[in-house]
């Protein structure tokens, strides 16, 4: 190569790097920076009135990101993986499994004196190609989704707060999602993996998820999926409340707790599991974009602590650098931390409502 284009096309490669650079959020934040001044934290707060607030976690930003493990550890007390604990990550062939990815986050919480949510042992995505291409009978299908459940579940035994047994089991419409555990075995798969998931782990508790929990046709078949579940005697504790807001999700606080309370009734726990709320839904400059974020956060938020069968509250994430929603839908800015690590005015409105409650008591 000819020295001119050598030197061409080392400036084209250094100008790469450098619009590469400029493009990554900014991380030059001083933890020491990141404190607030009375010490007081989501955390802190939420344990004072024994609830749990945590985030779901990407092991590749917890090793990479001083930061992230920083604020993760000092602000939440639970966390929950946000992919590598689905059946395509963590049973790549039928063989084969690879636990690396959800030892870290399991090592990451005990480490740090924090809970874990399980996410997920069915569901209709995040399923590997050797499972979704395969030709399995009725038997075949149930046995592997056992031998999954007990070696998955086995593995963590006794680590795990809560499992997502079964996470998305429904349409839109309200009917059973067809998906390959409905279709190859059956509508009965709901009930068998929540038996397996509580042989496998007894202490563990069991919930199913999903998204649409205001008050309509869907959540109503929630509701009716969850009853029938403990009427029949099988294994349930909880459901989930994915709170996707602006997307699928329930918009209205007050629908959701009006919701909530018909699960106290048949003594069922309600988690808060998936929350994000991108600003890009609100109308208004970015300032009345991030409060009303920073509302409906508190809103929901409040709803959890006010009702009885909810102490468990997680979002998809904590900050905006590393958000699903960025690259699938393109809704922006939907955590409580900005990109830089620094608290948004939604960790502010979520600081006041935990300190009202714990300054009236009311725990
Ligand atoms: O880590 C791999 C990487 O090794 C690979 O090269 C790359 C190529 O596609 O994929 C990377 O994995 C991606 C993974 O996210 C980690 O970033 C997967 O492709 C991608 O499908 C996966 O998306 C996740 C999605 O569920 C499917 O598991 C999203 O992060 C996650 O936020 C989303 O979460 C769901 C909940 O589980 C259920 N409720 C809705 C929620 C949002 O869709």
């Amino acid at each position: 190569m000819k020295l001119r284009s050598f030197i061409a096309l080392t400036l084209v490669m250094l100008a790469t790097l450098i619009v590469i650079g400029c493009s990554r959020p900014p991380t030059a934040v001083e933890p020491t920076q990141l404190a607030t001044e009375s010490g007081e934290t989501l955390r802190s707060l939420a344990a004072k009135q024994d609830m749990f607030i945590g985030s779901a976690v990407r092991p590749r930003a917890l090793s990479d990101e001083p930061l992230y493990r920083e604020v993760l550890a000092r602000e939440f007390n639970i966390v929950m993986a946000e992919h590598v604990m689905k059946f395509a990550p963590l049973h790549p062939e039928r063989e084969v499994y690879e636990f690396r990815d959800s030892d870290t986050t399991v090592e990451f919480a005990k480490e740090h004196d924090m809970q874990v949510i399980g996410h997920v042992l069915t569901w209709f995505h995040a399923l590997p190609r050797w499972l979704r291409e395969g030709d399995f009978t009725r038997e075949e299908l149930m046995g592997i989704l056992r031998e999954h459940i007990n070696t998955v579940v086995g593995r963590y035994r006794g680590q795990i707060y809560a499992w997502d047994v079964v996470n998305e089991p429904l349409e839109a419409d309200g009917a059973l999602r067809e998906t390959l555990w409905y279709k190859g075995i059956g509508p009965e798969y709901i009930d068998l993996a929540l038996r397996w998931t509580k042989q496998a782990d007894p202490d563990t508790l069991l919930y199913i998820n999903d998204y649409g929990e205001g008050l309509n046709s869907k959540s109503d078949s929630f509701y009716n999926l969850a009853k029938s579940l403990v009427e029949r005697g099988t294994p349930l504790d909880a459901v989930g409340f994915q709170a996707h807001i602006g997307f699928l999700s329930a918009k209205d606080a007050a629908e959701v707790a009006e919701n909530m309370k018909r699960y106290a009734d048949l003594g069922l726990e309600v988690f808060i599991t998936e929350m994000d709320v991108p600003i890009t839904m609100f109308k208004g400059t970015r300032e009345e974009q991030l409060a009303a974020q920073a509302q409906m956060y508190e809103d929901f938020l409040n709803v959890c602590i006010e009702a009885p069968n909810c102490d468990t509250f997680l979002m998809w994430g904590f900050t905006d650098r590393h958000s699903w929603l960025t690259g699938f839908t393109g809704g922006k800015s939907p955590l409580i931390f900005d990109e830089a690590y620094h608290p948004k005015p939604a960790y502010h409105a979520m600081m006041a409502e935990l300190k009202q409650h714990v300054g009236s008591g009311a725990e």
